[in-house]
């Protein structure tokens, strides 16, 4: 309190989580600019941040966060409108788990490139507050259920080892200079869109994960959900995550931010509910939110699947005062607006 907060700079800004982000520090005060490169979101998102906010323009630049000279114009836009980027949350990177196994160097060039090139502009500009997308992938096959922060840490695929290392990369840096704050989040499984239906999440091709492509069933668009394994050793023999609504999630980017500054410490959470759900309680959730049948088939299990993965999350709320609010049932009701308002994405 009473100090004034600098500008947050958002990589990846125009992403799912990121553009949910966006309008949750704008509702939080906060000023931002925004990155991304386009390659895995739509320009369109920035209209539809400037009509959800009434109007507010935003400052974005179109760019690659490997490219030095994009982030610099990043830092001198926020420093020429007098509020000069304080903290970084940086979002941008692949993260297709089945690509990252064809396509190791560009994930590793992305991924880990993109991180240390962010916090060299960081460090050029005097900026040392930072917030990394991390992801319960981390946890690779998790010994206890729900995960603790302090479990072993393990990747099982490419993209996997490139959001361990980023955060090994970051507690080296942290040691060689305490003048860093970092947040590691480590997302579970975010679904959902925001509840106007105007911004959500639009993947290009067909969607990896389950719950876009479940509102690509109740759309009309694809005939079948392809249930991967009935034989895990969870209640109806499915696979058990823990989704998250992404407005939840992108309040606890606000809230982590708020640690950060006034902790004056790191942080290392979970971002999760704590609840497990199967993929077919995912699948009647959306038939009652939606409406529409969403018929099964059965298959094989999907290689690198663990049977199920859900968080303990009491210290996200312990240390910042932050737990998901919204269940299930908002998850696939704010889904299914985003999905039957815009059955082609935003470029439709
Ligand atoms: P997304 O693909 O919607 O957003 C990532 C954005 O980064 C995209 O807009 C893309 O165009 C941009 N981008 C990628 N590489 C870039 C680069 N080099 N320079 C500039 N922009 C670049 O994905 P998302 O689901 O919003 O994920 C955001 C972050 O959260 C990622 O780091 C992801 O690994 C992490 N994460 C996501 C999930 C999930 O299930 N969605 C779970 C855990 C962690
Ligand atoms: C959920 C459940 C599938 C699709 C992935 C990444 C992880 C993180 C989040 C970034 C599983 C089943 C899925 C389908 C199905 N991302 N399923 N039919 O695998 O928990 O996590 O996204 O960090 O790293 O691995 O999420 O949504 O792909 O799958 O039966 O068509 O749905 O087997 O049980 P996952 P998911």
């Amino acid at each position: 309190m009473g100090h004034s907060l600098g500008c947050v700079l958002l990589t990846g800004s125009t992403g799912y989580i990121a553009s949910h982000t966006w309008l949750a520090l704008e509702a939080a005060g906060r000023q931002v600019v925004g990155v991304d490169s386009l390659v895995n979101s739509s320009a369109v998102v920035l209209d539809r941040l400037v009509s959800l906010s009434g109007g507010q323009p935003k400052h974005f630049i179109k760019g690659d966060v490997r490219d030095a000279q994009v982030l610099d114009a990043c830092f001198d836009l926020a420093a020429k409108q007098g509020r000069p980027i304080t903290a970084v949350i940086h979002f941008a990177a692949l993260k297709a788990v089945g690509e990252s196994v064809e396509k190791p160097l560009e994930y590793f060039d992305n991924n880990i490139g993109g991180l240390i090139s962010v916090c060299r502009a960081m460090e050029r500009h005097g900026a040392r507050t930072l917030v990394f997308s991390s992801s319960a992938t981390v946890y690779g096959q998790p010994e206890r259920l729900p995960i603790t922060e302090d479990a072993a840490l393990r990747a099982t695929n490419p993209y996997g080892q490139t959001k361990l290392i980023g955060e090994e990369l970051l507690r080296e840096l942290e040691r060689s200079d305490p003048r860093w704050r970092i947040g590691w989040l480590r997302y579970f499984n975010p679904v959902g869109a925001h509840p106007s239906g105007q911004i959500g999440e639009d993947p290009r091709g067909i969607p990896n994960n389950l719950m876009p492509y479940v509102a690509q069933v109740a759309v009309g668009k694809r005939t079948h959900l392809n249930v991967f394994g009935q034989d895990y050793d969870t209640p109806d023999g499915t696979g058990v995550r823990d989704y998250i609504h992404v407005c939840d999630l992108a309040e606890g980017h606000v809230a982590a931010l708020r640690y950060l500054d006034e902790q004056q410490r790191s942080l290392t959470v979970n971002l999760g509910t704590g609840q497990g759900y199967s993929v077919v309680d995912v699948a009647q959730a959306y038939e009652r939110a939606s409406g529409k049948a969403i018929p099964l088939v059965y298959a094989p299990r999907r290689a690198g699947d663990v049977a199920a993965c859900y968080a303990d999350p009491t210290l996200a709320e312990t240390l910042m005062g932050w737990k998901a609010r919204r269940g299930l049932d908002d998850m696939c009701a704010d889904s299914w607006r985003w999905q039957s308002l815009n059955p082609q994405g935003f470029e439709g």
